[in-house]
């Protein structure tokens, strides 16, 4: 199994996701300001991932600084939190990890290296239980989908099903095997899985280049869905259910998540198949009732309007312009490219996490009772 980040001996690796598919190639990361822009530009990606990544270069800058006392390493994880969290805004994975590194700052220690030792431990331990995290939820929500469809006699006792999924939250949004990906590769493992099918997630294709390589490295039997192809797939019943990961996840269950959820949710609860988010309990904002003060990236038009791939004669990587020059240069020809959508709970199934599985009961999923 690959892994997005590779931490050995307060070494960072991580695997360079703007090359990918075409090239499997790695960045070392040797500063926070280095991870800062990492995130920043995308080399990683995924709510878990980034981090993750945050919180281990944390960890190595503490390892590697002489420290004159205990309140200039206390001032330097401020600041080095602080600026870490300005690096993307919409996931909350970010603000919950580096909050949990700065109380690890504020434990009572009169000892400086019983206070970096904190700091460390805190900061891996992020990215150290993230897969086993990642197994947990991913097993709930195979076998919640499994009785939910049999017992509702949407698939037969033991046979297969095809589900869609959004986005990327395989082994590269996280630290191993994934969220919703993951649902999947438990299925898969379970011998339940006929076949997945991932949108290419435009304009950005986390699904096209990232998914598409997960799944083609793994075996699992996968189809690439056009965006625009989602209504026709699910009202055509080639899929028994949508699953999805979350940015960010509000207490009443609204749910911020890769541009373009939003709209196989509202097709999954039009043509009655379930729609479910899987995520760790550090995708859960607790400080929002509901989805309405998600902050939501927006991103610039450059993405939109220009196709990025291979250039499949010179083999170099190449960036042809679409749309005509005038669009996204000016305000008169601007583009509207949010990176996120906040699918309301009521189109919502379940929300899996790796406490366990919050079903709809009406309008909203009861996230709490997982907390
Ligand atoms: O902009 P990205 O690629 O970082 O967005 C990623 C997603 O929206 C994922 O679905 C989400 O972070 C969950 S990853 C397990």
């Amino acid at each position: 199994m690959f892994t997005s980040i590779e931490f050995d001996n307060f070494t960072i690796k991580i695997i360079d996701q703007l090359k990918l598919p075409n090239e499997l190639s790695y960045l070392q990361i040797t500063s926070i300001a280095q991870a800062w822009l990492a995130i920043n530009r995308m080399n990683i990606r995924g709510a878990p991932a980034l981090a993750s990544l945050a919180t281990l270069s944390i960890a190595q800058k503490v390892h590697n600084t002489q420290y004159a006392d205990i309140h200039a390493l206390k001032a330097d994880i401020k600041e080095a939190c602080d600026y870490l969290y300005t690096s993307r805004p919409t996931a909350v994975n970010l603000g919950i990890a580096l909050d949990q590194v700065r109380q690890s700052a504020e434990i009572d220690a009169d000892d400086l290296n019983t206070l970096k030792q904190s700091i460390i431990d805190q900061s891996i331990l992020i990215w150290s239980e993230d897969v086993e995290r990642n197994k947990k939820m991913s097993d709930n929500g195979a076998n919640w989908l499994i009785n939910h469809l049999e017992s509702t006699n949407k698939i037969e006792k033991g046979s297969k099903l095809s589900i869609l999924t959004v986005c990327n939250t395989g082994s590269l949004a996280t630290s191993g095997y994934g969220t919703a990906f993951g649902m999947i590769t438990r299925l898969h493992e379970m011998g339940r899985l006929e076949r997945a099918y991932y949108a290419q997630t435009t304009p950005y294709h986390q699904g096209t280049r990232l998914t598409a390589f997960e799944f083609t490295q793994l075996g699992i039997p996968s189809c690439l869905v056009c965006d625009t192809a989602i209504g026709s797939l699910i009202s055509n019943g080639h899929v028994h259910a949508v699953t999805v990961g979350a940015d960010r996840i509000a207490l009443n269950g609204d749910t911020a998540n890769k541009i373009g959820t939003m709209q196989s949710a509202l097709f999954a609860k039009t043509f009655d198949i379930p729609f479910s988010v899987v995520a760790p309990r550090a995708s859960v904002d607790r400080s929002l009732h509901d989805g309405k003060g998600i902050p939501i990236e927006l991103r610039g038009a450059k993405e939109a309007v220009t196709v990025r791939g291979l250039d499949t004669e010179s083999g170099h990587q190449a960036s042809v312009r679409m749309a005509p020059k005038e669009v996204g240069e000016s305000d008169l020809h601007q583009v509207y490219n949010p990176g996120f959508d906040v699918t309301p709970a009521n189109l919502i199934s379940a929300v899996v996490l790796e406490t366990g599985v919050a079903v709809n009961r009406g309008e909203n999923v009861d996230v709490q009772s997982l907390l």
